[in-house]
């Protein structure tokens, strides 16, 4: 991968769209001596997004893109990007798709949390769907991004036990439990570190 850990930290993004619990943990992380990236832009398709306060406490530039048209929407974050310096990338909750040319511009670069075990369970309403299949694992996944949703380079998994009394609610609260271990660990791999 073209990615190196020099004595400076990698300059990341985080794409958010809603809660951004695991914007929170990967800021933690980012400030461990441990962590190989600094967190230094977050990216955000929703005005409303409640993860944009950690923008704020955490004092980190924070930018709204209007996603009326995709494609301007991506060039303007691009143009960002590289003002910035951005050089890695972390999906966390980021509910567009990004375009094929987005992602081959930082191919390898960017990675993404999806609350299933991977491969099973790709897209939206995931812990809805696992608890009318009656399932008695699910868990977690980061994996790379490429250009099929859900579909890239798996890094780390973690399962999660479903009990007969969960719901989608206290499901997706034990799975984000585990979500914000496994980003930093799978971070801290795909660096050897
Ligand atoms: C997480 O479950 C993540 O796996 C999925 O969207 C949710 C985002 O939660 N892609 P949060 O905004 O990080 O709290």
């Amino acid at each position: 991968m073209a990615l190196s850990v020099g004595s400076k930290k990698i300059k990341t993004a985080v794409f958010i769209s809603g809660t951004g619990s695991n914007l929170k943990s990967l800021i933690k992380f980012s400030k461990l001596k441990k962590s190989p990236i600094s967190i230094n832009l977050i990216v955000s398709n929703n005005p409303k997004s409640k993860g944009l306060k950690y923008g704020k406490r955490f004092k980190i530039k924070s930018k709204f893109f209007n996603y009326k048209k995709k494609s301007i929407a991506e060039k303007k974050i691009i143009l960002e990007l590289k003002k910035n310096k951005i050089n890695f990338i972390c999906l966390a909750g980021f509910m567009k798709i990004l375009s094929k040319n987005f992602i081959k511009s930082f191919k390898g670069k960017i990675l993404n949390i999806h609350p299933s075990l991977l491969p099973r369970f790709k897209g939206l309403n995931t812990h809805e769907r696992v608890i009318k299949n009656n399932e008695t694992y699910s868990g977690c996944t980061v994996h790379f991004v490429n250009s099929k949703l859900d579909s890239g380079k798996i890094i780390l998994q973690k399962k999660v036990k479903i009990n007969k009394n969960d719901t989608p609610r206290t499901l997706s609260k034990k799975i984000l439990i585990q979500e914000h271990k496994l980003y930093p660990k799978a971070i801290l791999k795909i660096f050897n570190l």
